[in-house]
């Protein structure tokens, strides 16, 4: 069973996040999960969900929108330096910031570390385990742009939140599964949100 850490920033685009959460759920893996304030408020602005604030109901609130799922899931606070993604003794195998600001971004290519979600980027990243950040932002600036570099150097994936349209998209699900299933691609994970280029008939 996998160990991923998910790490929800206050990017728009958290339905792209929450679809993960559930697919990374139902195939199994334990989820240590681990939100943004402003995640929070996108959560809202964005699909009407009001996140609840202490880690047990944050658990219970997605283990009752997920039912039936096998997997296992935990929720840490932004400074709870006891919880596992805080070490590199107990890396978890891969971790995903989706979506990631870019306010997020900066502080993981500089190693500031200073919450729970940009230590536990910064362990993977000496961990040598894969990190992966869908960053999300219209036009890039510079400091974007090189901010970005720097974590690719650095090992890190950028997985921008932009989708193909190739699969013709009926809904906007499928329009958010094209990113998930190319998340789960880098995570070595099975899945069958859409059917692969080259094996079934798109047109
Ligand atoms: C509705 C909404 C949408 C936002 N979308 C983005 C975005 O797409 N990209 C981004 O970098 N910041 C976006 N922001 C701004 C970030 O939430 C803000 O910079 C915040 O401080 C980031 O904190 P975090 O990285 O800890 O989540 C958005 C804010 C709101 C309220």
């Amino acid at each position: 069973m996998k160990r991923i850490t998910l790490a929800l920033t206050g990017a728009s685009g958290m339905a792209y996040g929450l679809r993960l959460l559930e697919c990374l759920l139902r195939t199994g893996c334990k989820v240590d999960l681990l939100l943004s304030q402003a995640a929070r408020i996108v959560a809202r602005q964005e699909l009407d969900l009001q996140l609840p604030s202490g880690n047990a109901e944050v658990v219970e609130f997605f283990d009752k929108r997920y039912a039936g799922h096998k997997g296992k899931l935990a929720a840490y606070g932004k400074e709870e330096w006891f919880a596992p993604a805080a070490s590199g003794s107990n890396p978890a195998d891969a971790m995903v910031v989706c979506p990631c600001t870019m306010g997020s971004l900066a502080a993981i290519a500089h190693g500031l570390a200073d919450n729970l979600i940009e230590r536990a980027a910064d362990v993977i990243l000496k961990e040598k385990r894969p990190l992966i950040l869908v960053a999300r932002e219209t036009p890039f600036s510079l400091i974007h742009l090189r901010n970005m570099t720097a974590l690719a150097e650095a090992g890190a994936t950028i997985l921008p939140a932009n989708p193909g349209f190739y699969h013709r998209p009926q809904n906007v699900e499928q329009v958010i599964d094209f990113i998930v299933a190319r998340i789960l691609d880098q995570l070595g994970i099975a899945h069958e949100l859409m059917p692969r280029w080259g094996e079934t008939p798109l047109t």
